[in-house]
């Protein structure tokens, strides 16, 4: 496949990305091996692609549910402003939730997460998170299993976005900043 003329670089291959989300998958299945109701719950839109993979990898007993947010004006995340825009479909009180997200940058988004669903009461709650950007951090949230670290470039690809275009892609690649630039000049992803 042709990569897109607004991708710099592919940082993770999918034969990278397949191989850790394997490994993620059989560390997930044997935490999980003794629990009861294990509910996978998805980030949309980003998450769709890493959960698809996930799930399909596990060996335990699990169902699936999404719940979508959207930040209040993304060009000024300092603010943190998540909103609910979906909620899951199903309740998780009692329930062992596992949250899985395609991306932590600043961590607002996953931290409304998790205290929106703790306050609903579940067996257990934990965080699977694809790529971490710890430099961009402005609020500390746990993540009980991650798939890569990553710097501090605009990634697309496998699930992410720009301005909603190339979450398609089957890789993880490098937007070229001039891209992103022409229209935000900021690094947030
Ligand atoms: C992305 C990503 C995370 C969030 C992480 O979602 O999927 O949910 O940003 O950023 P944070 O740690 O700074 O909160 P986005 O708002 O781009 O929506 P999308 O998943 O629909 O692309």
């Amino acid at each position: 496949m042709k990569v897109p003329d607004a991708i710099e670089r592919v940082l993770l291959d999918e034969e990278t990305i397949a191989a850790r989300v394997q490994e993620l998958a059989a560390q997930i299945s044997a935490d999980y091996a003794d629990a009861e109701d294990l509910v996978l719950i998805g980030v949309l839109k980003g998450a769709f692609v890493f959960l698809a993979d996930l799930a399909r990898r596990l060996t335990v007993p699990h169902h699936v549910d999404f719940i979508a947010l959207s930040s209040y004006n993304r060009g000024a995340v300092s603010m943190g402003a998540v909103r609910l825009i979906m909620d899951t479909r199903a309740s998780v009180t009692g329930r062992h939730v596992l949250v899985v997200e395609d991306i932590v940058d600043t961590g607002y988004t996953l931290d409304y997460l998790l205290r929106t669903f703790r306050a609903r009461q579940p067996a257990s709650l934990r965080t699977c998170v694809l790529l971490n950007k710890p430099e961009r951090r402005r609020i500390e949230v746990p993540i009980d299993y991650l798939g890569f670290e990553i710097p501090d470039v605009w990634v697309v690809g496998y699930g992410l976005d720009y301005a909603d275009r190339f979450r398609t892609l089957p890789y993880i690649a490098v937007l070229k900043r001039e891209v992103y630039e022409q229209r935000s000049g900021g690094t947030e992803n």
